[in-house]
């Protein structure tokens, strides 16, 4: 395709987040977001201490529709100024990720516009190219409620996974460790704010795997420490919990930072001769401690550190729009019997470059 400007359409509902946005792509390839529409579903969660699937599905279909509208009024454009209808098709809760793929199919029929079934991980992955025209090839760590992976992105539909959470994700563990001191939910932010006035030294809590050289995480036997020690100090004063939870983000800091560091040592070994760059994404990359470990561990290995504005790191429309226009240009469009699919790795076979049908 060599039009000057590709306009996509991208929708967003693979979990509880119902969004949609219009980003234009020029044929320079930078990047612009015309509109950005999220709609989160926190409130209709809360009471659950987590996303509940059928309440999610239920509320993107009541409206994705609004959504998608407003994302054209705020563009000022209409559904004939598109070049092609993106949407996530996985992985996620696949009953969210039906309404939305099924939204996407059904505009792109009746507007005769290319459907491009986006990888919501590839949506995460691609999103520093919309924000900071960061080039190929780079290292993501995404660590979001639903992921933790170190991967190394080497072009549209080139990922090769370095590492992986073997139980909980990042995300995951803050919020569990929220519950069990009753902080509400999300809890990642909670565990940042009450970890600020407590004492990171008091509880020695484990940094799982750490001596190990693979660059996988585990979550979960640190999230069983934080248990035992709330029941052995309970009942739980105020300065309890936020020793707790200041014990609990220095062992995942530790985690996150040794692990960062090997990743970027391979990246220089295996890519000699490349800058290295490490860009983030996903909601926990708000957290401050987190982003100095990272700040400090990139500068170490003279690498470059790219997070996007923390509006898109977390799920939204305009990276799954954005990951649909550098598949579009690169002449791939999905057909309407692509499957809504619950799990689907960044590395599989099928994320290669899929080639183009009607
Ligand atoms: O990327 P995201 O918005 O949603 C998906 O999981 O797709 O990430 C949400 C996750 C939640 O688990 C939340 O607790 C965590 O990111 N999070 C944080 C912080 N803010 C959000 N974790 C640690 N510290 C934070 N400040
Ligand atoms: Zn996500």
């Amino acid at each position: 395709m060599s039009q000057a400007t590709t306009i996509i359409l991208g929708i967003e509902t693979s979990c509880d987040e119902t969004a949609a946005a219009i980003v234009v792509r020029s044929a320079d390839g930078r990047g612009q977001i015309l509109s950005n529409i999220v709609r989160t579903q926190l409130d209709e969660h809360k009471a659950f201490g987590g996303v509940v699937p059928e309440i999610a599905a239920r509320s993107h279909v009541q409206w994705l529709d609004h959504i998608v509208a407003q994302s054209f009024e705020a563009a000022n454009l209409s559904y004939k100024d598109l070049d092609g209808v993106a949407a996530t098709a996985g992985p996620g809760l696949i009953g969210g990720v039906l309404v939305g793929l099924t939204t996407a199919k059904a505009i792109a029929k009746a507007t005769h516009k290319p459907l491009i079934a986006v990888n919501h991980l590839e949506g995460h992955a691609l999103t520093a190219r919309l924000t900071n025209n960061v080039e190929f090839p780079f290292l993501l760590l995404l660590v979001s409620g639903g992921h933790s992976q170190f991967v190394l992105v080497r072009d549209v539909g080139d990922y090769e996974r370095w590492g992986t959470t073997i139980d909980d994700a990042l995300g995951e563990a803050f919020d569990k460790v929220a519950k069990m001191l009753n902080l509400g939910f999300p809890g990642g932010p909670q565990v940042e704010e009450w970890a600020k006035k407590g004492d990171p030294k008091r509880f020695k809590f484990p940094r799982p795997l750490l001596k190990e050289k693979r660059l996988d995480f585990s979550f979960s036997g640190l999230k069983t420490a934080v248990r035992l020690a709330a029941e052995a100090a309970a009942p739980l004063s105020d300065q309890d919990v936020a020793d707790i939870c200041a014990s609990f983000q220095t062992a995942v800091v530790a985690v996150l930072e040794k692990r960062c560091g090997q990743a970027l040592e391979r990246f220089a070994d295996e890519l000699a001769g490349e800058p290295i760059r490490l860009v983030v994404a996903g909601g926990v990359a708000a957290n401050q401690k987190i982003g100095a470990a990272l700040q400090s561990v990139t500068e170490q290995y003279g690498a470059e550190l790219i997070v996007p504005p923390m509006n898109l790191c977390t799920d939204n429309g305009a990276m799954i729009a954005w990951a649909g226009a550098e598949r579009l240009v690169r002449g791939q469009i999905d057909n309407s019997s692509f499957a809504a699919r619950p799990r689907w790795p960044l590395d599989s076979e099928d994320m290669k470059l899929r080639a183009a049908h009607d």
